[in-house]
């Protein structure tokens, strides 16, 4: 049996760092008990040489138990731990591009880049097969993707990535943000902006953005694929071929203003964007359920002062949906703010 020890990153902003530790705990948890067969044990915060770790032991970590690990959200850095001395262990994380991806765009209601990373992991943990997280290449939907924050996350992770956003500004800021950055980085790439239409209605607009990871991969067409609809979720079918996704993954509305950026500003939208986080889920999760595949996870996270754990539960099992209830799945409630109690749910389709 080894020890190890873990540094959560020191970059979190002052709310989230007082979550950190809990979080990081939570989610080596489930990346235990769902892809390294229950051989990480011992899980709790150490001080060591007066600095916070978290530890664990675990039989010697094979390859790609170190190339899982490397991907947990607050990882800064691994260590063996020998007689008392660290021992670094060589990471191995999925990174394709540099974190000012995840980090530069800054706006009011931008769901926390570590907390996004978290929820995406923990769903891809849900699926029949969650080392596809690492050795495959699961296709992801954010359907409710904001200005994009799990989209770059996932193009981060080398997947290809849709969303659905009922807000036109997100949805014009997201294909700006993702133009600018591509160009600046100098990343092969092809995007357009097109109507969708179906019998003369206009249902929307779509973002379709191909990319190359390099310049060789994009002209040898291993290319990865972004596509953003600026509809109304509820609808996402009319958007989206069924079983076509392996996880969806969404941060929802927290039923609460953000900053001055009040989201039902746009005439016409007020009342969807006024529906309750809970009555959305209501509505949406069955349609969701329908894009994903058999063995695919959902994962969503939401304020726990706007609804409760059960409703959602409810709310996915009458979609078939099976909730993740281990203890694992359920370490993850924590503050964000005054207004918000963060937490969130996952479950599998059979
Ligand atoms: C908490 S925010 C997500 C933020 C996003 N993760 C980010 O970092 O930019 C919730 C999002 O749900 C969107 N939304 C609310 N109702 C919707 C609906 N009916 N269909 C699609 N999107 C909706 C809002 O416009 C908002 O962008």
């Amino acid at each position: 049996m080894t020890s190890y020890g873990l540094l959560v990153s020191p970059s979190h902003n002052r709310v989230y760092a007082q979550a950190a530790a809990g979080l990081v705990k939570a989610e080596l948890a489930v990346f235990g008990e769902r892809a390294l067969d229950g051989r990480i044990r011992d899980i709790e915060e150490t001080s060591i040489g007066g600095v916070p770790y978290v530890t664990f032991s675990s039989d010697e970590l094979a390859e790609t138990d170190v190339r899982l690990l490397s991907n947990l959200s607050s990882l800064y850095a691994l260590f063996e731990i020998e007689g008392g001395l660290l021992r670094p262990v060589e990471l191995k994380p999925l990174d394709l591009f540099g974190s000012d991806l995840l980090t530069i765009q800054k706006y009011s209601g931008k769901t926390n880049e570590y907390f996004t990373k978290l929820l995406l992991n923990v769903t891809a943990m849900a699926t029949d097969s969650p080392m596809d997280l690492v050795t495959g290449r699961p296709r992801l939907l954010d359907p409710m993707c904001g200005r994009g924050t799990t989209l770059n996350q996932a193009m981060m992770y080398g997947l290809d990535a849709a969303g659905i956003d009922i807000d036109g500004k997100d949805f014009d800021a997201y294909a700006a943000f993702v133009k600018t950055w591509l160009k600046n980085n100098r990343v092969k790439h092809q995007a357009e902006i097109t109507s969708i239409r179906r019998e003369k209605a206009v249902l929307g607009r779509r973002l379709h953005v191909t990319l190359g990871a390099s310049k060789e991969l994009y002209k040898s067409g291993e290319t990865m694929e972004i596509t953003v609809v600026n509809a109304d979720s509820v609808e996402a079918e009319k958007f989206f071929r069924p079983r076509s996704f392996d996880l969806i993954v969404t941060d929802a509305p927290y039923g609460v203003q953000h900053g001055s950026r009040a989201k039902g500003a746009q005439p016409g939208r007020r009342q969807q964007l006024s529906r309750s986080p809970v009555e959305l889920l209501g509505a949406a999760v069955p349609g969701w359920a329908r894009l994903l595949r058999p063995g695919g996870a959902v994962g969503i996270s939401w304020n726990t002062f706007v609804g409760r754990r059960e409703e959602l539960a409810e709310i996915l099992a009458s979609s078939g949906l099976e909730v993740q209830d281990s203890e694992a799945y359920l370490g993850f409630r924590h503050r964000v703010d005054q207004a918000i109690s963060r937490d969130l749910i996952v479950a599998r389709k059979p």
